[in-house]
């Protein structure tokens, strides 16, 4: 089964507004064909309203990092997934490293915004990955089969068709340092395995999983080559738009 190439980019937490401005104006007109690609910004919430209703362009797709898992109520500070879909944006990233560590997300959580997510008709982004300790041991592939087996539980099987897994060493990310292609290739062939063990093999050739680390326009196509690998997560590389666009070259 041929599935479409998704690269998106995760800006953190970084840019102002006149800057997330200026961004999407050069990168406006400029990606290639959303028959190719899915190109993903993946925005701080602050700049997505903005973004999709005065900078969007029929290709470019806006991301969040992240949501609540409910839609409304007293949750100080979070961020519904029902006003996000309000808001036209495609996906949500969750279960991210930084979101896992830093702000003690658990593998139950993460479940629950997938859910929540889903019900509003937004795709989640579900990141998975390992740290250094776990690569150095050996046990890469089980902790990873254990991520998903958790994010995914009592999801339907077209629920999983549809959703964008990514894979993401955490010793990779912003360090410089990125798993080369067939490391990622294997393990993004863990994630894959473990979506047929859960869910047969229709749904595993249909989900779409990334890699994140280290993804830069001078190893994106290495990657892409891979049969396992659908598509990059990509943080450092993604915030200045030439760069970002050069990420989309692989596809020319
Ligand atoms: O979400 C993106 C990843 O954390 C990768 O970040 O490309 O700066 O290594 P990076």
């Amino acid at each position: 089964m041929s599935r479409k190439p998704i690269i998106a980019g995760n800006w953190k937490m970084n840019k102002t507004l006149a800057e997330a401005q200026a961004f999407a104006e050069a990168v406006k007109g400029k990606a290639p064909s959303a028959d190719l690609v899915d190109t993903v910004i993946g925005s701080p919430a602050l700049f997505l309203a903005p973004l999709a209703y005065n900078l969007k362009d029929d290709v470019i797709q806006l991301a969040a990092q992240n949501s609540y898992f409910e839609n409304a109520g007293a949750f100080t500070g979070e961020n519904s997934p029902a006003a996000i879909a309000d808001l036209g944006i495609e996906y949500i990233i969750i279960g991210h490293s930084e979101r896992r560590e830093y702000f003690h997300e658990t593998d139950e959580d993460i479940n629950k915004k997938a859910k929540a997510i889903i019900a509003n008709g937004v795709t989640p982004i579900i990141c998975c990955g390992e740290t250094l300790e776990t690569y150095e041991a050996g046990k890469t592939a089980e902790w990873v089969e254990g991520q998903i087996t958790a994010a995914l539980k009592d999801l339907t099987p077209e629920q999983v068709s549809n959703l964008v897994i990514a894979y993401e060493p955490i010793w990779a990310i912003g360090t410089g340092k990125s798993a080369d292609a067939n490391t990622a290739d294997e393990t993004c062939g863990v994630v894959r395995a473990t979506v047929e063990k859960l869910y047969g093999k229709a749904v595993s050739e249909a989900v779409r999983i990334q890699y994140g680390g280290s993804v830069k326009p001078e190893n994106v196509a290495e990657y892409m080559s891979k049969v396992n690998v659908d598509g990059a997560l990509v943080g450092g590389a993604s915030l200045e738009a030439d760069s970002f666009l050069a990420l989309l070259d692989f596809v020319k």
